[in-house]
Parts: C-alpha cells; structure tokens; sequence
C-alpha cells in the first residue's frame, strides 16, 4: 500500500502519468472535443505529459469540477504572452528538459523575444507571436514529421498566414512589401517546394524560425554581407546537393571575383551579393534575356552601349548570354585591356579570328592598338609630370589634365561596349590629344628647369667675380690708406 502512494507521489512530482491515468484527457476525449482528439498523436502526449502540464489542474481527479479548480492550480486557457510563458516553462529550462530525456536547444523564447516576431503586437497587450502562432497548441509533432505546420514542405503556408495577408501587415508596417509568396512561387525554390521537395530553401532556411531580424539588420542572414553563406549553406555543399544536377561552386567563385573581393572584403554594399543577380524570394538563374538587365541595374551604361551595339542581335540569334559570355556570371575577374584584342587571352578571339568573322577580328586587333597606344601616351607623360614635379617645377595645371587623360582611359575600357571602332576611337583620340599636351608641357617645364640651371651658374659665377673685385678694390682702399699714413 505503502509502496503505491509513494509511486503516486513521484508520478504527481514529475507530473508524468500514464494515459490511462490523465482524467483530463479521459473526460475531453468523452466530451469528444478538439484538443483530446488532437493531443493522442502530439509529441507532448507520447512523452507523457498531461493536459495539466499546461493547464495546470489536477489530473486524478475524475470530478469535474474538483479537478479544473483554480485550488488545485487549474488556469483555464492560456492567453497572449501567457502562451510562450507556459512553453517556456519547459521548452526554456534545461533541466526540466532533461527530465524528458530531451536535450533540445533551450532558447526558443529568448530568440523569439529579441526577433522581428518579440516586438509588440499592435494592440500593445502582446507580442506578434506566441510558440503556437507556428506550432500549434495541440498535435504538436517533431518539426521533423510531414505534419508539422513548420515542416519545410508546410513552413510557406505558416508564414504566409500573416505575410501574404495585406490588411494584416499593413497595420504594422505599411511599407513590408506582401509579395514574398507570390514570388517565391515563381523560384526554382518555390516551384519545387510546391512539388513536394523538402530540400529547396523555403522562408526558414533563408531567414531562420526563432531568430529572424530584419534585413535591414546587420545580423541578419539575409543583410546582404550574411547572404552569399546563407545560400552557400546549400549550394556549396556537394554533400546537400547530391542528386541535384547543378555545380555546387557558386560560393567560391564568387568570393574570388571582383563582387565578391567588393563585398565580403571591403564592406563595399555597392557590389551585388547573390540576391542582387537572382532576386530575394524570385531566386531562379537569371536567364539570356534579362542577364544584361541584371548588370545593367549597376552597370547602366555599358548595358545601354551594349544594346545597341552589333553584338545585341548577334548575340540574341545565338541565344548567347549578354554579358556572361565575356565575363563569365560567378567569377568576374577585375578587366583589364588583355581582355581585348586578337592575342589568345583575350575574349574576342574565341569568335573572331581572320578567316572567321573577319571584321570584329580587324576591330578588335585596333581596338587593343588603341588602347596600347593610349596607355603608352599616358605613362610616358605621368614620368615627365613626375620628373618635373621632383626638380621642383610648377606642375599642378599639368596634373590635371593628366587626370583627363586617365578618364579618358576609364571611358574607353566603358566604350568597348559598343563594340564600334568609330566611337571608340573617338575616346582614345580625346585621351591622345590631351596626353600629348601633357608630355609638352612636362618637356618644357624639365627644359626651363635645366634653362634656370644654367642661369643660375652664370649668376653665381657674376656674383663671385663681383665679390673678389669688391675684396680687392677694399683691400687696394686699405693698402693706400696705409701707405698714405
Ligand atoms: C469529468 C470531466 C472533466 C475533467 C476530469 C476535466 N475536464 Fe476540462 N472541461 C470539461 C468540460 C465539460 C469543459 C467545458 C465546460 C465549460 O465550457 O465550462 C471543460 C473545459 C476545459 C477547458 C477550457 C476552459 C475554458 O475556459 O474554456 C480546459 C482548458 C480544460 N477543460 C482542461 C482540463 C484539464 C487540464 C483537466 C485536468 C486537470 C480537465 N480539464 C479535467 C470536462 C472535464
Ligand atoms: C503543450 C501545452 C498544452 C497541452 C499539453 C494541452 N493544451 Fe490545451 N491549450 C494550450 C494552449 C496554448 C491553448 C490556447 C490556444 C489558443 O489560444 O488558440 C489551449 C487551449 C485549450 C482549450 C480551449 C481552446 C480550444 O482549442 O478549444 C481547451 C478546451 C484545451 N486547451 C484543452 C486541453 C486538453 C483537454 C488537453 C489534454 C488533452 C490540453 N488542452 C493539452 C496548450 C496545451
Ligand atoms: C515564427 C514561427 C515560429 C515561432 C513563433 C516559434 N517557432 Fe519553434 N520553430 C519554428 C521553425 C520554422 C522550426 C524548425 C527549425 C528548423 O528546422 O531549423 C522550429 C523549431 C522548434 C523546435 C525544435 C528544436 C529547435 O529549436 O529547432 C522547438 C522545440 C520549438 N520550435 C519550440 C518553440 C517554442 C517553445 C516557441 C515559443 C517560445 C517557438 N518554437 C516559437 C518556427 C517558430
Ligand atoms: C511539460 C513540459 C513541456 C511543455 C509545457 C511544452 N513542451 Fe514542447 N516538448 C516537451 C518535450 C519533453 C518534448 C520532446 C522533446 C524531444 O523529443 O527531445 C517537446 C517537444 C516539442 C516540439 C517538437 C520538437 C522537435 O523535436 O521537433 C515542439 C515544436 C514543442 N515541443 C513545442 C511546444 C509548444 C509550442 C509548447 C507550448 C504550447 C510546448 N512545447 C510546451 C516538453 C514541453
Ligand atoms: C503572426 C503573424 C506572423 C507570422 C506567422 C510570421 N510573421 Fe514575420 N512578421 C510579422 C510581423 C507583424 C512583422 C513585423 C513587421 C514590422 O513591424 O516591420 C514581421 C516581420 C518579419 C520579417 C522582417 C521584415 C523586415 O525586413 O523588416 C521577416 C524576415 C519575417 N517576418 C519573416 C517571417 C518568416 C520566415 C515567418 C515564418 C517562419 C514569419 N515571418 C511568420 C508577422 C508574422
Ligand atoms: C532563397 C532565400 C529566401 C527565401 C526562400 C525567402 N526569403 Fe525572404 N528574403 C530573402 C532576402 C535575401 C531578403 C532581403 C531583401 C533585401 O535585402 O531587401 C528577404 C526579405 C524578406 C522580407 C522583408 C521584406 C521584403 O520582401 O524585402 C520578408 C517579410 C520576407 N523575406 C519573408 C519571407 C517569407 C514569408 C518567405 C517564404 C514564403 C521568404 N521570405 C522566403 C531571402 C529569402
Ligand atoms: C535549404 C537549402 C538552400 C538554400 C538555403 C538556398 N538554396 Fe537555392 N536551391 C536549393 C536546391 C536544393 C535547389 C534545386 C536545384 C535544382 O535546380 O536542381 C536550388 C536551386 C536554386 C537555383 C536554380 C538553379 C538551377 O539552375 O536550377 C538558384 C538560382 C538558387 N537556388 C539560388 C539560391 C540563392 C541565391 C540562395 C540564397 C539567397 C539560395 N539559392 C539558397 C537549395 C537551397
Ligand atoms: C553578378 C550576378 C550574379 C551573382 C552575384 C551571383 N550569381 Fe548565380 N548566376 C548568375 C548568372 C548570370 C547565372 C547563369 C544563368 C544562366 O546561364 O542561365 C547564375 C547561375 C547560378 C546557379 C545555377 C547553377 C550554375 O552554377 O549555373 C546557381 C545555383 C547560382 N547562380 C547561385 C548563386 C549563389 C549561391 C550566389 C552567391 C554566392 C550567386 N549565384 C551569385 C549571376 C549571378
Ligand atoms: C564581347 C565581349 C564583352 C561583352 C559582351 C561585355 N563586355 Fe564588359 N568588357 C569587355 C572588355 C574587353 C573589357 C575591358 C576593356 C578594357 O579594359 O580595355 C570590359 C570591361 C567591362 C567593365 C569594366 C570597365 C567599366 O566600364 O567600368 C565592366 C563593368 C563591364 N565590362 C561590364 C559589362 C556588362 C554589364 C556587360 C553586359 C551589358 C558587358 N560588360 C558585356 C568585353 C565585353
Ligand atoms: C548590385 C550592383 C552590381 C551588379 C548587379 C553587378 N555588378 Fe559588376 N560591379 C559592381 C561593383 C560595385 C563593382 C566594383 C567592384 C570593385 O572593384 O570594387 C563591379 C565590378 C565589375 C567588373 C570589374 C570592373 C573593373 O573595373 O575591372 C565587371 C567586369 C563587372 N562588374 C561585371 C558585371 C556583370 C557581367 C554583371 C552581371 C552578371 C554585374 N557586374 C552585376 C556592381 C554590380
Ligand atoms: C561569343 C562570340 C563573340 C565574342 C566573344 C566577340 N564577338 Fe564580336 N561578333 C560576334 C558575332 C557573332 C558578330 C556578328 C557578325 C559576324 O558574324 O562577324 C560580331 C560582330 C562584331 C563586330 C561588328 C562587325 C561588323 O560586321 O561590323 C565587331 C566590331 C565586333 N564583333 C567586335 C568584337 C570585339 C572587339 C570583341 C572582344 C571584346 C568581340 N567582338 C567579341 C561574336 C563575338
């Protein structure tokens, strides 16, 4: 007898009690309403927790009344932050946990009250979400099982509750754009999601369950420093991506180029990450017709040079990329001028060459000449400023100009882009002309140095003439005076 009251005891310490034993649970299941029904395939029930867990109430008692008696710690049905507090009672203490045998994470609340979802809900009572906004309050299963309202495959639909709801969002914040859904449906990501692939990112593989931020934020892992290992977290591991016909190198060639060095380098938020080239929620590879208007977004000018030059049309009948074909999508290298011309590094002999394609092989092979031409006319003149400006001669207008010429420079490797040796020329020419009249000013200010070189000899050779005269003729005076004495 004995023995059994202190079994009693411990099954009321933990709270664990079989099903058979929950009166709760009992009696609801008679009355036939939701939450027992619900409750025989939740988690919580498999792990013999008891409605009074977190209704609290004594669940021996079969009397109604006696067991749902605030006496006996019964607190009817949780409301606003009342909920998370409840989960929390287990969910955040570890020990508690531990006593389940669980040893699951235990910072579930903590994340939830310092994301976008813990600020205050627009009634001021409550915040914008309890545990049971995502998970549900009974049923709960493993995030894991196909049933769980956060299961990748269910998680667009829970989010999109509120996101997708415009009168909804619309009395937090106005200006949240509502079109997440709508564009994530037309992904790559999306569209398979749809079909049943649970490994596509969804909502919370980009943007996390607990700890969500803004984008704005700067720890969020979608603010656009975070993004490129955001989606390396997929697609740069071959492991996750098995089975998938895609190459998983998109990371590390991106890091290695010009956007990447840009980005996670120098902080410089300028440069794309691999949202700006695939968009945020509309992720698909930007294809042939709107690569061009991709770059373009930053790179307006010689995205316009290129439409109207003689490779927009050509390019369109071959179905060729617009500016992947010469500089490649992930690892754009800085360019240079080795890029241009006929010499095997450069892009232009892969299609052009004398027998084929004849006149882009002349352009080109000119259009390097140019540019060499320049180059030259531009360093010949930096030496003769610098020369000049180290003998301490009056450059500064000349300087100047030299940083014409280097514009000039600057808007010719722009001007490839229309791919018209005329206008191109045109550009160089502008450079030439200018740097040619550098080099004569430098030339005549090392010469007018050299002049004053000499000038200043000549002085100082009168001078000291003049002042041994002057000796003399004093010591002469002197010597007469004596004499005179
Ligand atoms: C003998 C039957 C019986 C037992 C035992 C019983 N309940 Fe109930 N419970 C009911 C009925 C019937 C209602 C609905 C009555 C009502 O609407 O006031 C109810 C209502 C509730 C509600 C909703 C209260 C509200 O304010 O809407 C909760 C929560 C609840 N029970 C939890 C429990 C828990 C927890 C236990 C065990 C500690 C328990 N019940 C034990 C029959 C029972
Ligand atoms: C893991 C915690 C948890 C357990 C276990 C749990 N509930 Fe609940 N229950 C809640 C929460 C939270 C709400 C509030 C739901 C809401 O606001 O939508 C709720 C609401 C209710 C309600 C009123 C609203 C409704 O959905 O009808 C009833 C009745 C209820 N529970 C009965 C039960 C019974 C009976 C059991 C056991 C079979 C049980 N609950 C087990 C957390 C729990
Ligand atoms: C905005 C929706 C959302 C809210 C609110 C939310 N969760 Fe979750 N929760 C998720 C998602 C999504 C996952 C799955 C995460 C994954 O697979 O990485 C998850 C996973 C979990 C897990 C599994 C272990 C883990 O940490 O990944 C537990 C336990 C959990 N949530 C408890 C809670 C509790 C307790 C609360 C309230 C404090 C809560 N959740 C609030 C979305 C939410
Ligand atoms: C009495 C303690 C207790 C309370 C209260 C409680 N939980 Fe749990 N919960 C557990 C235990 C134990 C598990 C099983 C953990 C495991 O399998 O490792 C669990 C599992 C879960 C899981 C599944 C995690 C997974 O492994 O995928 C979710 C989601 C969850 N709880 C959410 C909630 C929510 C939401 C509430 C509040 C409405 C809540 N829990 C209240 C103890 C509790
Ligand atoms: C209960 C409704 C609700 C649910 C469910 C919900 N959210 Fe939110 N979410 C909001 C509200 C409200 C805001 C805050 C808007 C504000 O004040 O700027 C927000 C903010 C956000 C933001 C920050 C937007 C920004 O840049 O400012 C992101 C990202 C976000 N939610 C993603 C998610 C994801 C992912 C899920 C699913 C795991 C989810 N939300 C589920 C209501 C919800
Ligand atoms: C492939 C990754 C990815 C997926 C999947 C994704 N997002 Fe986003 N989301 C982003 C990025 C990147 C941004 C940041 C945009 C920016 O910098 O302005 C963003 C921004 C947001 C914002 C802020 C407002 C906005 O639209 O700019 C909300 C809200 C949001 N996402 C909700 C969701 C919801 C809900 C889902 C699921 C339907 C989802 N996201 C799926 C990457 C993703
Ligand atoms: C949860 C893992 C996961 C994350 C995170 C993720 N992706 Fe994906 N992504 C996939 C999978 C799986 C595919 C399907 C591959 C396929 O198309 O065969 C895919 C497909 C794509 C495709 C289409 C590829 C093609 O040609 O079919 C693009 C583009 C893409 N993702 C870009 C992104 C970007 C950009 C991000 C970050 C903002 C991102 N993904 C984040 C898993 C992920
Ligand atoms: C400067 C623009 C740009 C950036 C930045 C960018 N991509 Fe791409 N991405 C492209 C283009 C263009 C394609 C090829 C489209 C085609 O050929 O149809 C592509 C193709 C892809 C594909 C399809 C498979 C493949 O490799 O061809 C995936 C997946 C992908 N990108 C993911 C990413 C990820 C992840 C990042 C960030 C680490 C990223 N991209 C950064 C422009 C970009
Ligand atoms: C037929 C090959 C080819 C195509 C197509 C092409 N480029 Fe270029 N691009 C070059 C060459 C060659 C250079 C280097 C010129 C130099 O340094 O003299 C260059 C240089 C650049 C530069 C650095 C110079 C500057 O303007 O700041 C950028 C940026 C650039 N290209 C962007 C683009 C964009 C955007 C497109 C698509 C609209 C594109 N390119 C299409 C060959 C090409
Ligand atoms: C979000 C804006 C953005 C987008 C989109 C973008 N770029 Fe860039 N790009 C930059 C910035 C910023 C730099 C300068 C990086 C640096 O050197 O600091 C750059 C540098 C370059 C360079 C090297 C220029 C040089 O001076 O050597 C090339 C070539 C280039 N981009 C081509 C492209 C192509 C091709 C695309 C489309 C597939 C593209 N970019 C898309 C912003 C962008
Ligand atoms: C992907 C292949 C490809 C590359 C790379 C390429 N071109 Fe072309 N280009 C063409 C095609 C195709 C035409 C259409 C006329 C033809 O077939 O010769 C053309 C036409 C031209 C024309 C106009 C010829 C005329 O008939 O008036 C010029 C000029 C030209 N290219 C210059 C260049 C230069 C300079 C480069 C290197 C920066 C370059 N191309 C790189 C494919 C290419």
């Amino acid at each position: 007898m004995s023995r059994i009251i202190v079994i009693l005891l411990t099954l009321v310490m933990f709270n664990r009690l079989s099903a058979a034993d929950d009166q709760c649970l009992k009696c609801h299941e008679t009355i036939g309403d939701n939450p027992s029904a619900l409750f025989k395939h939740d988690i919580h029930f498999k792990r013999g927790i008891s409605c009074a867990d977190c209704h609290g109430g004594n669940p021996h008692l079969e009397d109604m009344e006696k067991a749902m008696d605030k006496k006996a710690g019964f607190e009817g049905v949780p409301k606003g932050d009342d909920i998370s507090r409840v989960c929390a009672g287990c969910h955040s203490n570890p020990e508690q946990m531990k006593k389940y045998g669980s040893s699951l994470p235990a910072n579930q609340l903590q994340n939830l009250l310092s994301s976008v979802h813990g600020k205050l809900s627009v009634t001021g009572k409550e915040h914008v979400a309890q545990c049971i906004t995502c998970h549900g309050a009974h049923g709960i299963v493993s995030v894991k099982d196909l049933r769980s309202p956060v299961h990748p495959l269910n998680i667009v639909k829970t989010c999109t509750k509120c996101h997708a709801n415009a009168m909804f969002m619309r009395t937090y914040n106005p200006s949240l754009p509502v079109d997440q859904l709508d564009k994530y449906r037309t992904s790559v990501h999306g569209k398979r999601n749809a079909k049943g692939d649970s490994k596509v990112a969804e909502c919370a593989s980009c943007h996390g369950s607990h700890n969500i931020l803004s984008a704005k934020d700067v720890k969020s892992t979608v603010y656009p420093l975070n993004i490129p290992s955001t989606c390396a977290k997929c697609h740069s591991s071959s492991e996750y991506m098995k089975g998938f016909n895609i190459p998983t190198d998109q990371y590390e060639k991106f890091s290695k180029s010009v956007h990447g060095v840009a980005l996670l380098q120098k902080d410089d938020m300028g440069a794309p990450a691999c949202n700006s080239c695939h968009g945020n929620h509309g992720a698909a590879p930007p294809g042939v017709e709107s690569i061009s208007k991709v770059c373009g977004t930053c790179h307006a000018i010689n995205a316009d040079l290129f439409s109207s030059s003689p490779h927009k049309k050509a390019f369109d009948q071959r179905n060729l990329p617009e500016c992947e074909t010469c500089h490649s999508n992930h690892d754009i290298i800085a360019a240079t001028n080795r890029l241009l011309g006929v010499t095997p590094e450069a892009v232009c002999s892969k299609c052009h060459s004398e027998q084929l394609s004849p006149r882009g092989y002349v352009v080109a092979k000119e259009m390097r000449l140019l540019v060499d031409s320049l180059e030259s006319s531009e360093g010949i003149a930096k030496l003769l400023i610098e020369e000049a400006e180290q003998k301490g001669m009056e450059v500064t207008e000349a300087k100047f100009k030299l940083r014409d010429v280097h514009q000039a420079r600057l808007q010719s490797r722009t001007m490839v882009h229309s791919f018209n040796e005329q206008q191109f020329r045109e550009t160089i020419e502008k450079g030439l002309k200018t740097a040619a009249i550098v080099q004569t000013e430098g030339e005549f200010a090392i010469r007018e140095y050299k002049f004053r070189r000499i000038g200043l000899g000549i002085a100082s050779v009168v001078i000291t003439i003049l002042a041994i005269s002057l000796y003399l003729f004093i010591k002469r005076i002197e010597r007469r005076q004596r004499t005179g004495m």
